[in-house]
């Protein structure tokens, strides 16, 4: 779903000040930036929610017809009594696809940032697919380096779905996947969800929706700063950009100030130029070629991509050694 994926507790009190630190750090750095984890409150993950669902925004549905359509061949690759590991799991939506094609998975292992939300997604799981074990992790998926003791002896497949590979940038997405290398072992499969690389006009729709929703999206940063960092951001001078970079292949979101102001977060004041830009995240778009080459370099042999020319869904094994 998202880095990190749905609905989400509220953040833990310990956690305001580092909010806070990232926040001044990020506005008061040229150019200015805030770092996309911080979209997923509870409001941004049920605006994130709506996104998925809309004409324009391609990506989810795109990548649940390619699950559903090739989860048979998809289940084929896996290994033997495997345990099936998703790195930022949310609703686990499209690991149902998968799970129920699959007849030797023994353990699924969502992980995911959210505990309250993963608990109860855990429940529903055990419910749904009484034959499996339902290893919970709560974990950052991108500082997380093993596995839990329960699932050490068995082979692993790993699933990294809806493009939020396309959120790091090039060199951490490839050293994110050499570590998921790392954590899934010698002999392991990869299932990864990549966006590809299309016409401007379509990615420029995907992320501008005739609704406003990824607008709303993006600007409930702002109202969250001011919602938890008692700021006084005027959102209504502010504004969604949102642009096809061709040269870096990047989907850009940025907030623009639309005039000259001054906004207050706590002791701090941060200046804005009329059209001066907060860089809120990037989607970066591949081929898949450029995304398969980017695996090599991280450790994985390519073995087949299934594509609908929109979206791509990849599956990598990691070499025995
Ligand atoms: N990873 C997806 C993408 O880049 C989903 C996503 C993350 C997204 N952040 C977003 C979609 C912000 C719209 C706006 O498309």
């Amino acid at each position: 779903m998202t880095p990190g994926s749905a609905l989400r507790a509220p953040r833990p009190i310990e956690t305001v000040n580092e909010f806070a630190a990232d926040v001044i750090a990020g506005l008061t750095a040229k150019p200015k930036h805030l770092p996309p984890k911080y979209f997923y409150d509870l409001a941004g993950s049920s605006l994130f929610d709506r996104i998925t669902d809309l004409p324009e925004y391609y990506p989810t549905r795109s990548e649940l017809d390619l699950l559903t359509k090739h989860a048979p061949e998809i289940a084929s690759l896996f290994p033997p009594a495997y345990a099936l590991v998703e790195f930022g799991s949310g609703s686990s939506r499209k690991a149902r696809i998968v799970l129920r094609a699959a007849a030797s998975v023994e353990a699924y292992v969502p992980v995911d940032i959210s505990g309250d939300f993963l608990r109860e997604d855990a429940a529903r799981l055990r419910r749904d697919f009484p034959h499996l074990s339902i290893i919970p992790v709560v974990a950052d998926f991108t500082a997380m380096t093993e596995l839990p003791a329960e699932i050490a002896a068995k082979p692993r497949a790993g699933f990294f779905p809806g493009s939020t590979i396309g959120n790091f940038e090039p060199h951490e997405a490839c050293a994110f996947l050499r570590r998921a290398g790392g954590i899934l072992g010698a002999g392991s499969v990869l299932i990864v969800g990549v966006d590809l690389e299309k016409a401007p006009d379509i990615l420029y729709r995907a992320y501008n929706d005739a609704e406003g929703v990824t607008a709303k999206f993006n600007l409930n940063l702002l109202a969250r700063i001011n919602r938890e960092l008692g700021a006084n951001f005027d959102l209504a001078a502010f504004e969604h950009h949102a642009f096809y970079n061709a040269e870096r292949y990047r989907i850009e979101m940025h907030l623009a100030s639309t005039k000259r102001q001054k906004v207050r977060i706590g002791e701090t004041s941060i200046e804005f130029r009329a059209g001066e830009t907060i860089h809120t995240e990037n989607s970066y778009k591949y081929s898949v070629d450029s995304f398969q080459a980017m695996a090599r370099g991280a450790g994985w042999a390519p073995l087949k991509a299934w594509t609908d020319g929109l979206f791509s869904v990849h599956a990598l094994r990691m070499a025995q050694d």
